[in-house]
């Protein structure tokens, strides 16, 4: 949710923000806005509504802002509507404190009534312009500084934020501060930057800082102070990151999500060869231990995709290790006061790391004293840092706001866990672990084979883009994988899907099924295949046009208009098979009504909001 990026060196800064900003463009598109302070300290705003490209043409891809110090902002917006008054940065009412922010400040009606009455007023909608006229009220009232200033509204402050700030009568600095809202600060020769997310400064440096919560920081050309809350200094060392700088470039594909797409295979390899030790899950490099997850109740909390691996963790986790699973969505977990056993262990399950909600579940658990267990994507992301232990998914940078390799990456990690459950409850003997491992290594050449089969999936979508209702029905993990397709096909291509268990369909919605409906049937699980394609049947005879999605040379009882075909694996690990053709339907079908599929209306990729 919107991208703060931040450059002090020696180079023009406009080009450098403008860089980061396309690379975190995922985080929100609404708007876009740069600051740059010229030599002799005059700060410069231009914003533009709607995306990135009509700012770098507004600035002339930033040689129009002439200086060596700025911060730039991309927009999702939430307080306000998008527009150019809106955008980020904001300026304080005699334009001396310029802000750029990431989250939500939820007393912002309250701090801007305290403010109206000491006689500020306000241009936009925003709470930004809020944080802006309060830096700028505590600078002037108690004459301390900036970091002093900034101390005081984040102790008034309420919610989450990350901030930029540029205060005209203190020389060449940007001062930051986080709480709840991402921010990493890179390190150069004589510069400096910083970004809501590492890929956004990779082409310029490998070093950064990663600034905790109630942390402020002082850059200059010469290097970062931190400062906590109290206004004392921290002393923190930068890390190295190991991403490379293209994984977050297009490499030759039309669109991130085709080219994410593609990388499935790679990202579900990398992730299992991470903790797979010839025919043994290894979670040594977590500091897992046998210990950490003995269990009688597995809680999986986590948003969307991360909330359907969720759903395939549960099925496959109960079946092979027979301990119960509750899948919960973490922005209802968060404030419904569940019911949490001593030895209960949360599994967060977040690509970004950074979700709000996923983030609040953590924390929630940690305050009852349950043990917390995260699988993340991000390294150095407030989930990977605050949960006990984390598994990182070897899924690269994702670009594309609707995620596919990621929920792949993990998946891998739900079945390697659900197998250490079931070695540890002694459900599997060490002949039936190989069996099931051997399998899960087969997984990334089984994806890759349905990927050169893509053009099946692109003419069916070619066929049927102009669908306007579609149902993905299923059973067992059949249903999960629906669920996600569903997401995926909805996010990516504004078509109306419903994921629904095959079952359920006749208890109301099938109602909804009328000529031309698509039904498309998920059919792998072998004890229940025949149940789903009677299913199939039911809708079939009400009109629907009918589409299965089954495993190569398996009979399917039920004659389907289209059928696509996986390779077959373990009944058990299937989503991971029969997601794919799902998210290429996605892909083509957004391609052929021509929607922009890497960043579709309304979303942002890192759901830092509540
Ligand atoms: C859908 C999608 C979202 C995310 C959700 C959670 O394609 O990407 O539904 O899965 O916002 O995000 P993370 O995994 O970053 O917590």
């Amino acid at each position: 949710m919107c991208g703060i990026v931040g450059y002090i060196g020696k180079k023009q800064a406009a080009p450098i923000l403008l860089d980061g900003l396309k690379k975190l463009e995922y985080r929100g598109y609404d708007s876009a806005g740069l600051a740059v302070r010229a030599d002799d300290g005059e700060v410069s705003v231009v914003k533009a509504k709607g995306r990135l490209a009509r700012l770098a043409e507004r600035t002339e891809n930033g040689a129009l802002l002439q200086g060596t110090c700025g911060i730039g902002h991309t927009r999702w917006a939430t307080h306000g509507e998008p527009s150019e008054e809106n955008a980020h940065p904001h300026k304080c009412m005699d334009g001396s404190v310029t802000v750029v922010h990431n989250g939500i400040l939820e007393n912002y009606k309250e701090l801007r009534d305290k403010l109206v009455r000491k006689g500020y007023t306000f241009h936009s909608q925003t709470d930004t312009e809020v944080i802006a006229n309060c830096i700028d009220y505590y600078y002037k009232k108690y004459k301390l500084g900036p970091i002093d200033t900034i101390a005081r509204f984040m102790m008034r402050a309420r919610g989450s934020y990350a901030l930029a700030v540029l205060f005209a009568d203190c020389g060449d600095a940007i001062y930051v501060a986080r709480k709840d809202s991402p921010m990493v600060i890179g390190a150069g020769r004589g510069e400096m930057f910083i970004a809501s997310d590492v890929p956004a400064i990779l082409k310029y440096t490998k070093r950064v800082y990663y600034i905790e919560n109630y942390e402020m920081a002082r850059i200059t050309r010469e290097g970062v102070e931190f400062y906590n809350i109290d206004r004392e200094p921290v002393e923190k060392h930068a890390v190295r990151v190991k991403l490379d700088e293209n994984a977050a470039e297009m490499g030759g594909y039309e669109h991130f999500m085709i080219k994410e797409i593609h990388e499935q295979p790679r990202a579900v390899e990398l992730t299992l060869n991470s903790y797979l030790n010839g025919e043994y899950v290894d979670l040594s490099e977590c500091k897992i231990t046998d210990k950490f997850l003995e269990t009688d109740e597995i809680v999986v909390v986590a948003c969307g995709s991360a909330y359907h691996v969720g759903v395939v963790m549960q099925y496959v986790v109960e079946k092979l290790a027979r301990i119960p699973v509750r899948v919960e969505l973490a922005s209802e977990f968060r404030y419904r006061d569940p019911i949490l056993g001593k030895n209960a262990l949360i599994v967060a399950i977040s690509q970004s790391g950074e979700t709000a909600d996923t983030l609040a579940a953590v924390r929630e658990a940690k305050a009852r004293g349950i043990r917390t267990l995260a699988i993340v994507n991000v390294r150095g992301s407030s989930i990977a840092r605050e949960a006990d232990k984390t598994i990182f998914t070897y899924a690269g940078p994702e670009i594309a706001v609707a995620t596919t390799k990621a929920y792949s990456a993990q998946l891998a990690v739900g079945y390697l866990l659900a197998l250490e459950w079931a070695r540890i409850g002694g459900r599997v003997d060490d002949v039936q672990c190989a069996a099931y491992i051997a399998e899960l290594r087969n997984l990334p050449q089984k994806i890759e084979k349905i990927l050169e089969n893509k053009q099946s999936v692109q003419k069916f979508a070619a066929e049927n883009s102009t669908v306007n209702d579609v149902f993905m029905i299923g059973r067992g993990v059949d249903y999960a994988a629906c669920l996600e397709g569903a997401l995926k096909l909805k996010e990516v291509s504004y078509v109306h899907t419903e994921a629904y268990a095959a079952g359920e369909l006749k208890h109301g919605t099938i109602s909804l099924i009328e000529n031309g409906t698509l039904v498309l049937g998920v059919l792998t699980q072998s004890d229940i295949l025949e149940k789903t394609a009677s299913n199939l049947e039911e809708v079939k005879t009400r009109g629907a046009s009918v589409v299965t999605v089954s495993f190569e040379g398996a009979k399917i009882p039920a004659e389907a208009e289209y059928a696509f075909t996986v390779p077959g694996t373990h009944e058990l690990f299937a989503a991971s098979l029969t997601v794919i053709p799902l998210q290429l339907l996605s892909y083509y079908v957004s391609l052929q009504r021509g929607l922009d599929v890497d960043k579709p209306r309304n979303l942002a990729k890192s759901v830092t909001v509540e």
